[in-house]
């Protein structure tokens, strides 16, 4: 539960703001306060109510005491604000998010002596070189920490461009009242423990606004902009909310196969697992370094080993003495071994093994074809099959050719599988599970939240808190094609043709969410000769139980459907879509034994990356995106 926390006055101070109950605590951003002292009054509504927007503070439900009114006052007794700042753990510093992160923006912590490091944002000496002063980022949060610095100190030229790294000790204070507006602390350094210098003439990454197109190139260096720092933490937090989401309704995290051997989309767009190009090459060069045998040299060979043989039969059928035959049996020995090393060798061919003029993958790595999978969804299938509701979060392939902003050869997916569960489940647990992922950003990332609207999309944050409350708007296939051909038929031009039967593309879907609902949208009930083999076939034998969840900004944020659990007809499917039996017998097998209505789905995590932040390329939130013609690092 989120509540509004106005007024807490035993404190001596207001404290207003939201942040979480829990346990003996109350959050307010990452900075922690434990109960102690009586709060007489403390008076909570709800935030949005009140055109909230800044510090958090939620409360949770394990906090929630039966005497606790939903909007009323809080039976806490005993609430105590921190006067200091403990360092990171597993670290020699003060994280700079526990001194800004506090309601007071760390002015109660004046006076206090600790270390800080990060990295310098901007630096500027003042009084004719006598300080400087250093705007430090140190990733745990978007706001910067202002050092001030005197040259008896340390000679300051050396701290001031943009990417110095610092490490210091120093004790926090308030700036002059004249600047109290902008800081509401500052750490006045009293000893430089550790630098990271930078030759400004050098740093890619000056501190003038770059584009992240031009970030691109530099992928080592970018997490150090505001903006790739800001993705970054948003991306944790969304990690960490699937994982509370999947764990809190009962689901077990499952690690899928990064290399597979069965295709579950059909769609051939997978990356080969092989070493059978590395093997060629290597014999290629080992070849030019070291001549492989002529015939005539392994007939040679053959007939030094037939020479020593009839040697050894003379030897013993005139009875020779032990260390003669033994000496002769040596020799043998030593000739045959050299037989079949040349053979051995002779056999080395270059270029990729072959046979019957197909390539031999039995000489491969795994003894067949293999390769990075597409999705988990087959592969958690047989958890699903036993453990009823299951989930998988990894990285998957497509070498799809796609040069879109929607798309990545390598992306992350979320996919939960659930047993006993048909579409309308699936359906439900899709909405649960986006409706969830934003209320958590607004409740735990909101800072970040707000540089994205203040940067790049104005409506990010009343994007996240309009899907957080709205329920999905749901139409059928058939009903979406209806819309868009009334549409079309009052003059609305798409540049890809609609009529049933259609793949939707993305201007279809962007139309549906943006401009007719301007809400997400699942469309459900698609046309069977469009989706994979594996979606439940409906009673009207056109369709499919699949969905895609649609939502503004982004188009296809899920694809998912009830999954065919009649044996007979996932094979016949199978047959139908061209594909070949044998890979997918064990996923036959399914069906064979113990078969199970399930259905599961697939969200893109980088889609709701994009979706969150408004950021416009999905290459720029993802830590390494590899895209056509590209893979750095
Ligand atoms: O719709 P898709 O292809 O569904 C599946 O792979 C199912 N096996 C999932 C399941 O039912 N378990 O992909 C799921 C989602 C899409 O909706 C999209 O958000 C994302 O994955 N996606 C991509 N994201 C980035 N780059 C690409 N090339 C993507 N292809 C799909
Ligand atoms: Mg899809």
């Amino acid at each position: 539960m989120i509540l509004w926390l106005s007024k807490i006055e035993t404190l001596g101070m207001t404290l207003t703001g939201l942040g979480s109950i829990c346990n003996n605590e109350i959050r307010v951003g990452s900075t922690r306060y434990e109960f102690e002292r009586k709060v007489q009054n403390l008076i909570l509504t709800t935030p949005y109510e009140l055109g909230f927007r800044n510090k958090h503070l939620s409360f949770s439900s394990a906090f929630k005491s039966p005497t606790m009114a939903e909007d009323g006052a809080l039976p806490v007794d005993k609430l105590s604000i921190s006067d200091t700042v403990e360092e990171a753990d597993f670290s020699q510093r003060v994280l700079i998010r526990s001194i800004l992160g506090r309601p007071d923006g760390g002015a109660g912590l004046a006076g206090q002596t600790l270390k800080v490091g990060g990295w310098v944002k901007k630096g500027r000496e003042q009084g004719k070189g006598s300080f400087a002063f250093l705007e430090l980022n140190d990733g745990s949060c978007p706001a910067n920490l202002q050092l001030i610095i005197y040259s008896d100190v340390a000679p300051l030229g050396q701290f001031t461009p943009t990417g110095t790294c610092l490490h210091v000790e120093g004790v926090l204070q308030m700036p002059p009242e004249d600047k109290q507006g902008k800081q509401s602390i500052e750490l006045k350094v009293s000893k430089v423990l550790d630098v990271g210098t930078v030759d400004p003439a050098k740093y890619p990454l000056p501190k003038t606004r770059l584009t992240l197109e031009f970030l691109r190139d530099y992928v080592h260096l970018r997490p150090r902009t505001n903006t790739i720092a800001a993705i970054a933490r948003i991306r944790n937090a969304l990690a960490y909310a699937t994982h509370t989401f999947f764990q809190k309704h009962g689901f077990l995290y499952v690690h899928t196969p990064i290399v597979t051997t069965s295709d579950c989309e059909g769609a051939g767009e997978m990356f080969q697992v092989t070493t059978l190009i590395n093997d060629a090459e290597k014999i290629e060069k080992e070849l030019i370094k070291n001549p492989p045998p002529s015939q005539e040299d392994v007939d040679l060979a053959r007939g030094v080993v037939k020479e020593k043989g009839e040697i050894v039969a003379k030897l013993k059928s005139d009875k020779a003495g032990k260390p003669e035959l033994t000496a002769a049996v040596a020799e043998l020995t030593k000739a045959k071994e050299n037989l079949s090393k040349l053979e051995e060798r002779f056999k080395l061919k270059p270029g990729i093994p072959k046979k019957d003029g197909k390539i031999d993958y039995g000489q491969d790595f795994f003894a067949r074809q293999a390769f990075l999978t597409v999705s988990g969804q087959l592969q958690v299938e047989t958890f699903a099959c036993a453990l009823s509701s299951v989930y998988t979060f990894g990285p998957t392939f497509r070498a799809e050719h796609s040069h879109t902003s929607r798309h990545l050869a390598e992306f992350w997916m979320v996919e939960p599988e659930i047993a006993f569960a048909d579409i309308e489940d699936d359906m439900k647990c899709a909405e649960a599970y986006v409706r969830f992922l934003c209320q958590w950003l607004l409740d735990n990332c909101l800072d970040d939240m707000e540089f994205m609207v203040e940067k790049f999309d104005k409506n990010a944050i009343k994007r996240l808190q309009m899907v957080a409350k709205s329920n999905f708007v749901r139409l059928s296939y058939t009903e979406a094609i209806a819309v868009l051909e009334e549409t079309v038929s009052k003059g609305h031009k798409f540049e890809n043709k609609v009529e049933w039967g259609i793949d939707l593309a993305s201007e279809h879907e962007k139309y549906l969410t943006e401009v007719k609902f301007e809400s997400p949208v699942i469309v459900y009930n698609y046309p069977k000769g469009i989706k994979a083999f594996y979606m439940k076939v409906n009673p009207d034998k056109k369709t499919v139980a699949a969905m895609d969840v649609l939502v503004p900004k982004v188009g296809e944020l899920i694809g998912g459907s009830q999954r065919e659990e009649n044996y007979e007809v996932i094979k016949e499917r199978i047959l139908e879509m061209g594909l070949p039996l044998e890979p997918y017998e064990w996923y036959l097998d399914l069906r064979r034994y113990g078969t199970v209505k399930h259905s599961g789905f697939g969200l893109g995590f980088e889609r709701m990356i994009l979706f969150a932040t408004g950021i416009d390329n999905i290459r720029d939130v993802i830590p390494f995106p590899r895209y056509p013609g590209r893979a750095d690092l």
